[in-house]
């Protein structure tokens, strides 16, 4: 097996930097405009630089891609697209050596309709494989409808009939089956997928769509007005007893394997259940990432998160972006800087300057609290979401799905930015096919090497941030709340202390004095002791808990 990074069986998880990489959009090693293993084996020297200290890695199993790699055809190989077994176990070794942890995707609700599973079971309506699928007769006279009035996520019915006249479930698209968790098969299958990646060395499990996995039984209509604490597709209780299965497979490997969840529910009551300590380590903090960027509304999530994590002794996550919202940069831009999935509000004005100025604040107002901190590849250089990529070119199912409608989630997924003046920049080799979403000319000001030149750069902050963070896992996990010249997160500042740290964002309309304590970092310029609007700071020398 790989040698793991050197942290033993301490508890990396609980304070740790993970690097979000979207693996078709980070580094593309073979030129075919593709982002790869081979791509991101080359880059590891910049993510060690960078100061993070896992990686979570987007799907990389064979896949037709109908939704990204979100939709698997093989759970035990990797795409060609990507590279092959032999690479990522490689790339295993190699991110280990550079003391990174590596965290893969599982994607356990649903299929692609091109796993054999499926084949199987759409080819013969009496094969066995059917029981580890939703499929079920229509209604009406002739079974012309949908067994229920259940709504894809993605838009359109949860339902597709097959050419055997029955249907079948999809909470997706309909090239992404829903596995039926109430089938032995289903389960033993994906324990020993888990096996088979602990085994070859990945240090932990990303769980999509966990929230989503068993659905409550008769599978009921949701009705005209569903309540969303009780959707029938959603949160059953039944979820709990595989994931109390999973954490006895991940608790008999060494060296701390983890599962984080994508938990997408309405109330922390329902959120922090899969948390308990004989479930999954910890989850994405999404109501910190839809929030408001406004004092009041940070001061109530960061107390909200804290409290309810403490019920379980679970750590708390910080989360901006990931591959499925509108960057950060963009969206503290705008008017309402909150964020719902759905309604993306594509296009709604956004000034550049005012976002990267409060993302940068944000960055070091998560980088202070307590717990795990999640960067999505691009947070680090500030990119903004594209929003004039040309519809002809857009690949995300929810274009589609949604009616031509919501232009979906390409606009976070543009290629990385490396170097040089002009697409690719560097994304891949000069010479190399075009990029599988266009990149704007602009962002030739925003490549790994202008910032890298640059001492101001939101890449220089990042890198000068997540070096200092490394030691503020020693410090308590509560926060002492102070005002900052007078002015309370009512007022518009956040300002707390956690050990010998003060950290303090300014989101009032104008400048505050500094709160006692040694200037360490700020995500931008000081005014004369003063701390700018949109702006952040971290200050050392004064203890008060
Ligand atoms: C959540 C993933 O993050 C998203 O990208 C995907 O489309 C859905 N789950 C379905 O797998």
């Amino acid at each position: 097996m790989p040698a793991t990074p050197d942290t033993g069986t301490t508890a990396w998880w609980r304070t740790a930097a993970i690097y979000q990489i979207y693996l078709r959009s980070f580094a593309d090693g073979d030129g075919d405009g593709v982002g790869d293993l081979a791509g991101l084996r080359s880059r590891l020297p910049y993510l060690r630089r960078l100061g993070v200290d896992a990686l979570w890695l987007t799907p990389w199993y064979v896949s037709p891609m109908a939704d990204a790699g979100y939709d698997v055809a093989d759970y035990r190989d990797i795409d060609p697209v990507f590279g092959d077994l032999d690479q990522a176990t490689a790339f295993l070794a190699e991110a280990h050596a550079h003391g990174l942890r590596v965290i893969i995707d599982l994607v356990p609700n649903h299929c692609s309709d091109r796993h054999p599973w499926f084949q199987a079971a759409l080819a013969d309506p009496a094969a066995p494989e059917r029981d580890r699928f939703w499929f079920q007769p229509g209604r009406g006279e002739h079974g012309e409808l949908p067994p229920n009035d259940w709504q894809g996520y993605f838009g359109g019915p949860a339902w597709t009939r097959t050419s055997h006249g029955d249907w079948y479930l999809h909470m997706f698209t309909p090239e992404q089956p829903d596995l039926n968790w109430e089938s032995p098969a289903v389960r033993a299958e994906f324990e020993d997928i888990l096996r088979f990646w602990f085994d070859l060395g990945v240090d932990g499990m990303r769980i999509d769509v966990a929230h989503g996995l068993t659905k409550k039984p008769g599978l009921p209509d949701v009705g005209p007005e569903p309540d969303p604490t009780d959707l029938p597709y959603q949160d059953t209780d039944g979820v709990h007893e595989i994931y109390r299965a999973w954490r006895r497979i991940s608790d008999s490997y060494d060296g701390e394997r983890v599962f984080v969840g994508e938990v997408w529910l309405p109330t922390p009551e329902q959120y922090i259940r899969y948390l308990r300590p004989d479930e999954l380590h910890s989850a994405f903090n999404f109501d910190f990432l839809c929030g408001a960027f406004t004092a009041p509304a940070l001061r109530k999530v960061i107390d909200e998160t804290l409290a309810v994590h403490r019920t379980v002794d679970a750590p708390p996550t910080w989360v901006l972006s990931n591959h499925d919202t509108i960057r950060h940069v963009t969206r503290y831009g705008r008017e309402d800087t909150t964020f719902s999935v759905s309604d993306r509000r594509h296009g709604a004005p956004s000034d550049p300057d005012l976002g990267l100025r409060r993302a940068r604040a944000a960055a070091l107002l998560t980088f202070a609290l307590p717990g795990g901190v999640y960067v999505y590849q691009g947070d680090e250089l500030g990119l903004p979401e594209v929003e004039d990529i040309p519809v002809d070119q857009l690949q995300d199912p929810t274009w589609p799905r949604s009616g031509f409608t919501d232009r979906g989630r390409d606009g976070c997924r543009v290629p990385l930015p490396w170097s040089a003046d002009s697409p690719p920049f560097g994304f891949s080799a000069d010479g190399a096919a075009q990029p599988w979403l266009p990149q704007p000319a602009g962002w030739k000001a925003l490549t790994v090497e202008a910032q890298s030149a640059d001492p101001d750069s939101t890449l220089s902050l990042y890198r000068a941030a997540l070096a200092l963070r490394r030691r503020f896992a020693a410090l308590p996990g509560e926060l002492v709340w102070l005002d900052a010249d007078g002015l309370s997160a009512a007022e518009g500042v956040v300002a707390f202390r956690r050990g010998d740290l003060t950290c303090v964002v300014n989101l009032s309309a104008r400048p505050v004095a500094l709160p006692p304590g040694d200037l360490l970092l700020a995500s931008g310029p000081i005014e004369d002791g003063r701390l700018p609007a949109d702006t952040c700071a971290w200050l050392v020398g004064v203890t008060d808990n």
